[in-house]
């Protein structure tokens, strides 16, 4: 872009990032740049009061994107989330005003994928409940028939929606061998193929499946796809695994089906709600390893998602298509 471009578009970043992950917009933007992550979660009300001249937003999936946010921002053009998921943000509220938003898939799909791999390890060998009685003095000797978990290899992992991160968590499942089985709107015959996997319904996967792992977007169809009913569907022995969306497991039920020993354990990088507060019955549980929201935390992961997500904005405001659009009836026109 020349010269003429810059300062030209008034840009809204809704919290500090790193400059050099976003260097790209101050050469050809005007940026305004909110507080911390640490400080607000929401926009900011200085933001909020720039809303009105913004051509474009750059947010974090902890701002609500919503038709109250967007008729105060009459002259935006577009919006781009750092983030794969965009729950946070009113899709058919923004079609309706003709703005695009972006998101960064792709990008993160190994870091999740390692991390549900990572939950699956921990929570069925006990990582977490044997690592605190060592260090805190309940090592005692070698046991035989103590802090015994579960095995991998051999078992069945079902995947709840076969995408990009499903996919590569079944790959990696694979490479421990486990059997794979999936439910998805549609078929993926490539996914079917590269697995060895049959598609099921939800309820009879989760009657087989030995660990179920969460790879939805969040949607009026999945909230609460995980409740009580579906938890007693799940065998005594398995683990449920989350790194989708917090809202998609009922967690009052979680917890229940925890304390009654109905699931052997769970999971959890994403919860509801967020962040977890230290007093949830949730941390409670030797049989539940939570971490907070941390599916893409690799330093190369999140620098490639803010660099998407100034590419996605940049498109938006030149008037060109995004590379990665969340709502492409946007250019049904
Ligand atoms: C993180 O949760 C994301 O959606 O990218």
């Amino acid at each position: 872009m020349g010269a003429m471009a810059k300062l030209a578009h008034r840009v809204i970043v809704t919290h500090q990032l790193p400059e050099e992950w976003i260097a790209d917009l101050h050469e050809n933007c005007n940026v305004l740049v909110g507080p911390p992550t640490s400080e607000v979660a929401g926009l900011s009300a200085e933001l909020q009061r720039h809303l009105p001249s913004a051509d474009g937003l750059l947010t974090l999936l902890t701002v609500k994107v919503d038709a109250k946010l967007l008729n105060k921002a009459a002259n935006l053009r577009v919006v781009s989330q750092m983030a794969v998921g965009v729950d946070n943000i009113d899709l058919n509220a923004c079609t309706q005003r003709g703005i695009p938003v972006g998101h960064t898939p792709g990008v993160l799909t190994d870091a999740t994928a390692d991390l549900a791999m990572l939950l699956l390890l921990a929570t069925a060998r006990r990582l977490l409940e044997t690592n605190r009685d060592a260090r805190e003095g309940r090592w005692g000797t070698w046991q035989p028939e103590r802090w015994l978990g579960a095995d991998l290899a051999g078992k069945t992992l079902g995947i709840v929606g076969m995408g990009a991160i499903g996919q590569a968590t079944a790959r990696r499942a694979k490479a421990f061998g486990m059997n794979i089985v999936y439910t998805n709107r549609s078929s993926k015959p490539d996914a079917a193929r590269e697995f060895d996997a049959t598609r099921l319904r939800l309820d009879e996967l989760l009657t087989v499946s030995d660990f179920v792992s969460l790879h939805t977007p969040l949607s009026a169809e999945t909230r609460h796809l995980i409740d009580a009913a579906a938890l007693a569907q799940m065998k005594p022995t398995a683990i449920l695994i989350n790194t989708a969306r917090g809202p998609v497991v009922d967690t009052d039920a979680l917890v229940a089906a925890l304390r009654a020993g109905q699931i052997r354990a769970a999971g959890l990088d994403v919860t509801d709600p967020e962040p977890l507060p230290p007093n949830h019955a949730l941390w409670s549980l030797d049989n539940c390893v939570i971490a907070p929201h941390i599916g893409s935390a690799t330093e190369n992961t999140r620098r490639k998602m803010a660099q998407l997500a100034v590419t996605n904005l940049l498109a938006g405001l030149r008037g060109e298509r995004l590379p990665h659009c969340a709502n492409p009836t946007v250019y049904e026109k």
